[in-house]
């Protein structure tokens, strides 16, 4: 899910390229390069890590461009260095190409090209090289668009495409194919890239191109081609206000987002309230099956979904990670609901699994963070979070945006179907009152030094707290980088209790007093063989089972996953803070996973 944005207009391009960059470093900060032309040639500059890099590298040639390409990468074929950073060109330098998604059949592409010494080992530089083959001793630019559409026939799989072509200085052209890629519409400029991110200041004028678009822009023109015809698609204004993105008084963006976990509530509940939910009440009414489906956190919000309709409304869900869903031909009819959820709306898995669902004909609920997403326009009813931007790739606010938003379907699935509400909307508004503010844990500051150094590090749950155990588990590992694993209680004497010995450190969460007694065994066979347990619970009277107690605020049992969560998310922050490691941006990772 790398970040491409080309710039079009004013002489000042290199600066908007790398500003525009800086807000999609989300996508990915493996390396990041751009590309302009100097004089008739055309060339590039690449560095890796992170954006600054490549800003230091350039800021002392306050260079005056009007036409600039830039990319920033997450790695996907060829490892993180400087040859495979992005851009990539052609053997004689007269094609310059940024990509995001996968060139499947590039091996096969790279072997057809002949005595062609290949710089990087990306399957991006196998496009480069054949454009530059097809398109170089040409400038008629129809002659050029048609030879464009004819080598992006020849690919398989996904990409979005911004390409400089030497013998035009002034157009920056582009394709796509399944990775997101769009349009920014200015006076005299335009922008192309793959969010609304890398331009929103100067534009909030946007073209969604569509698969199998490609052309050009210039600073006046754009021009948009869909199978050798020229079309036009329909310019939209962005809703989404993305202000300035500042990390405040914070020392990182997810301590802020964790701290702004109780906003991500209540502006979430303020508008599901006046949402107009009468589509979607008639499809509750008359729907066969209800399934749900999603990535890594978000999975995990719909966990809790599935658990709480199931034993509190016995409502069956069927719930599957997208990755697995989009292949078990899933029986889903037209008389089907089909949820999604994604944060940022984005994600190839999850959109991959929408477009299965839509020609079954099922009706399609997209929860999402990002109303400018492409999600949004796949859908037949979006039920929008409010959590604001999430910066941080480890995703807490917009976990809890998505409860909202979740536990408000629950709500009127309730109202519906006149079944008994296990809440009221009210318990879940008094939640934003509660989470309002980031408060490091004392007790878990004081025992971080004690297992931070463990090569393993253990969840433990049932019920809601295993599903809970499974998103802290994930926070953990993936900022901190030490291997976490989440059990349900029940199956630790079915093999993981292999795992405990003396120097474990288990994490068990108790929320639920009907399972309270089975887990306390649970809790007993562990330290029987020496582990340690950090026992997350409202039920002070089991503070002397556990070797340290983290007290939680209580509120009905089916709300505690909102309160549980909070610690397990700080639990993340502090070790990582304590490894000192930067909790944004955990290495091989991104923000959105816009390839398969
Ligand atoms: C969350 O901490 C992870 N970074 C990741 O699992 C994320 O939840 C997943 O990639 C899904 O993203 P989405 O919600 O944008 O679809
Ligand atoms: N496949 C390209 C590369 O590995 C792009 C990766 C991506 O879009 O994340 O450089």
């Amino acid at each position: 899910m790398c970040g491409i944005v080309g710039y079009v207009g004013g002489d000042n391009a290199l600066d908007i390229v790398l500003n525009g960059l800086k807000n999609l470093e989300y996508r990915g900060y493996d390396s990041s390069g751009v590309a302009y032309f100097n004089k008739n040639n055309l060339v590039f500059k690449k560095s890796v890590g992170e954006i600054k890099n490549l800003q230091q590298k350039l800021e002392k040639t306050n260079l005056k461009k009007t036409v600039v390409l830039g990319h920033t990468r997450w790695a996907t074929h060829g490892e993180n260095n400087l040859k495979n950073a992005h851009p990539h060109c052609d053997k004689n330098k007269e094609v310059m190409l940024v990509h995001n998604g996968i060139i499947e059949n590039y091996i096969k592409l790279k072997n057809e090209l002949k005595n062609v010494n290949f710089l990087s080992q990306t399957d991006t530089e196998v496009v480069a090289q054949i454009l530059g083959r097809e398109i170089s001793f040409f400038d008629d630019k129809k002659v050029v668009l048609n030879k464009f559409l004819k080598v992006l026939k020849k690919l398989k799989g996904s990409y979005a495409f911004a390409v400089l072509f030497k013998q035009f200085d002034d157009k920056i052209f582009f394709a796509k194919q399944k990775s997101p890629l769009i349009i920014g519409v200015g006076q005299n400029f335009n922008f192309v890239a793959s969010d609304i991110s890398a331009f929103l200041k100067h534009t909030k004028k946007v073209i969604n191109l569509e698969d199998g678009d490609y052309g050009y822009i210039s600073k006046k023109e754009i021009k948009i081609f869909n199978n050798g015809k020229e079309i036009s698609r329909k310019t939209a204004i962005v809703a989404d206000n993305f202000d300035e993105i500042n990390i405040g008084k914070h020392s990182s963006f997810m301590e802020k987002e964790i701290s702004e976990g109780g906003y991500a509530i209540k502006n979430t509940l303020l508008h599901l309230k006046n949402l107009d939910f009468s589509k979607l009440k008639k499809v509750i009414k008359g729907c066969d099956k209800i399934f749900v489906t999603a990535c890594g956190t978000a999975l995990h919000a719909g966990m809790i979904f599935k658990y709480i309709l199931e034993t509190k409304c016995k409502i069956d869900v069927i719930l599957d990670c997208a990755s697995e869903f989009r292949y078990k031909n899933f029986l889903v009819t037209k008389k089907s609901l089909c949820i999604f959820i994604s944060q940022s709306g984005e994600t190839a898995d999850t959109l991959s699994c929408v477009l299965y669902a839509k020609k079954k004909k099922a009706f399609c609920v997209a929860i999402t963070n990002v109303l400018s997403s492409r999600i949004t326009k796949m859908v037949d009813f979006v039920v929008p979070t409010f959590a604001g931007i999430e910066v941080s790739v480890a995703s807490t606010k917009a976990y809890l945006a998505q409860l909202c938003a979740l536990y408000y379907l629950i709500y009127v699935f309730c109202d519906v179907l006149k079944l008994k509400k296990p809440f009221s909307v009210e318990d879940i508004f008094a939640l934003s009152k509660i989470l309002n503010n980031f408060c490091q844990d004392k007790n878990l500051l004081k025992i971080i030094p004690n297992f931070i150094n463990n090569k393993s590090l253990f969840f433990v749950g049932r019920g809601q707290d295993y599903l809970l155990a499974l998103e802290g588990a994930l926070k953990l590992k993936e900022i901190s980088y030490i291997h976490c694993e989440a059990f349900a209680g029940g199956e630790l004497k079915h093999g993981s209790l292999s795992l405990i010995d003396e120097k474990s450190y288990v994490f068990s969460l108790i929320t639920q007093k009907k399972l309270a007694d089975k887990m306390l065994s649970n809790i007993v066979e562990m330290k029987s063989r020496g582990a340690k347990i950090i026992l997350f619970s409202q039920f002070k009277n089991l503070k002397d089972n556990a070797t340290y107690f983290i007290p939680l605020k209580k509120v009905k049992e089916s709300l505690m996953p909102f309160i549980a969560i909070k610690p397990l998310q700080e639990l993340a922050l502090l070790c990582t803070k304590q490894k000192g490691l930067n909790p944004d941006k955990p290495r091989n990772l991104a923000k959105s996973v816009t390839v398969e």
